[in-house]
């Protein structure tokens, strides 16, 4: 079996999910459902014996060491995280605690665990941190793609937090030879993702005809990759990585966010017609910038293509309708997770991007 942590997120449910439409093997999923995490994204597996549901926090070491001793799984996949770049900029304390310490903990426990695996156990174990190309800092236009070899020069509290616990996965496997992975990803979008992020964000407000919050020009730049192709490549990874590596993952597909908007609103007009007061277009207002905003992402994924041989499925054309339509088809979860939380982060971050 393999454990795998903070499961019921956005890219943790669509990975679980995506294992069991390939695989029978047990999932333990160690998730301490902060406002992101979200059982609903998991009913279709309610009753499941393959999926293992612990409530829990990785930084709680004794319940991390309880649940690789009862369960001894062959690897741990890292999703949990802080993964929000705004609330990193309100409040990066949350971040510092998972996203750092929290990795530092499950480490410390994973490595004691392995250290007394037999000699097959030890070679078999895999511990993969999923990590985000933010680690990389900024692109100018015509920077050449992040490779693996790229200084990390993170901005924001998130990024940095990542980029610790990055260091802190591969100082295990230098230091103690802990056979870790790493993998840098870029923008996923698709189905389960929290409204907080651009494009489910965008999808809310239009349907609900408010408006659409560029922050700055919007010329900002992302390479975006539908979520069911970086769980592709998780699996690639897991199976296939070398361990001590780090894999870029990306879609090819850079974009900036106002070409994003815009074909959303192109998208919503053609799937359920227009809004009866006027255009979705005419809700796109800009707001003042996100501090330390990362003008441009690119990732160079010819590594993880050329050694492991994973491509996206998946266009962005594809891609981008499936996403529209599973929002629309789904318009209960997006109303499900808009709790009195996700309203108060609302008012409190788009009040600070007017004034
Ligand atoms: P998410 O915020 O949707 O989900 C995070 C999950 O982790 C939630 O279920 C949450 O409850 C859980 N969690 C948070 N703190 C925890 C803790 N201390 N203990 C246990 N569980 C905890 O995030 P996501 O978008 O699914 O991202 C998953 C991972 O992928 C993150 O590590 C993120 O940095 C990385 N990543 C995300 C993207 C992206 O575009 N979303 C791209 C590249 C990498
Ligand atoms: O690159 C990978 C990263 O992608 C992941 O590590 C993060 O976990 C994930 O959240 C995402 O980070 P971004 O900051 O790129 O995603 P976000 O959806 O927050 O924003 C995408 C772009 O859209 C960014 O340039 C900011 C802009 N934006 C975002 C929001 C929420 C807006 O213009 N308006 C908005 O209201």
């Amino acid at each position: 079996m393999i454990l795998v942590t903070g499961g019921a997120g956005f890219i943790g449910s669509n990975f679980i999910l995506d294992w069991f439409s390939q695989s029978d093997e047990v999932v333990i999923n160690l998730d301490n459902l902060t406002y992101a995490g979200n059982l609903q994204n998991l009913t279709a597996l309610a009753g499941d014996e393959r999926h293992v549901f612990v409530r829990g926090d990785i930084g709680d070491s004794a319940l991390v060491t309880k649940l690789l001793a009862d369960y001894r799984p062959r690897a741990i996949i890292n999703f949990a995280a802080e993964s929000h770049v705004d609330r990193s900029i309100l409040g990066p304390e949350a971040f510092i605690q998972t996203n750092i310490v929290g990795t530092f903990r499950l480490l410390e426990a994973s490595h004691a665990y392995w250290r007394d695996l037999s000699e097959t156990g030890k070679k078999d174990f895999r511990f993969l941190h999923v990590s985000t190309d933010e680690v990389y800092g900024s692109l100018t236009a015509h920077e050449p793609a992040f490779t693996e070899m790229h200084q990390y020069q993170p901005s924001s509290p998130y990024s940095a937090s990542k980029a610790s616990s990055d260091h802190l996965v591969n100082a295990y496997h230098r230091t103690f030879g802990l056979p870790t992975l790493i993998t840098n990803c870029s923008n996923n979008y698709g189905p389960y993702q929290f409204p907080e992020k651009l494009m489910p964000l965008m999808i809310a407000n239009a349907l609900a005809g408010k408006s659409l919050p560029i922050y700055g020009d919007g010329r900002q730049v992302r390479d975006w990759l539908y979520v069911a192709d970086h769980c592709s490549a998780l699996r690639r990874v897991l199976e296939a990585g070398k361990t001590g590596e780090t894999y870029n993952i990306g879609g090819w597909n850079e974009k900036t966010n106002i070409e994003i908007v815009h074909t959303l609103c192109e998208l919503l007009q053609e799937m359920i017609g227009g809004l009866t007061s006027g255009d979705y277009l005419d809700l796109i207002i800009h707001v003042r910038d996100r501090p330390g905003h990362d003008t441009r992402y690119a990732i160079d994924a010819r590594k993880i293509e050329h050694e492991l041989g994973w491509r996206p499925d998946e266009t962005f054309e594809t891609g981008i309708r499936k996403t529209v339509r599973w929002y629309l088809d789904n318009q209960d979860w997006v109303a499900s997770v808009q709790t009195g939380a996700y309203r108060d982060w609302i008012e409190k971050n788009y009040i600070r991007q007017r004034s």
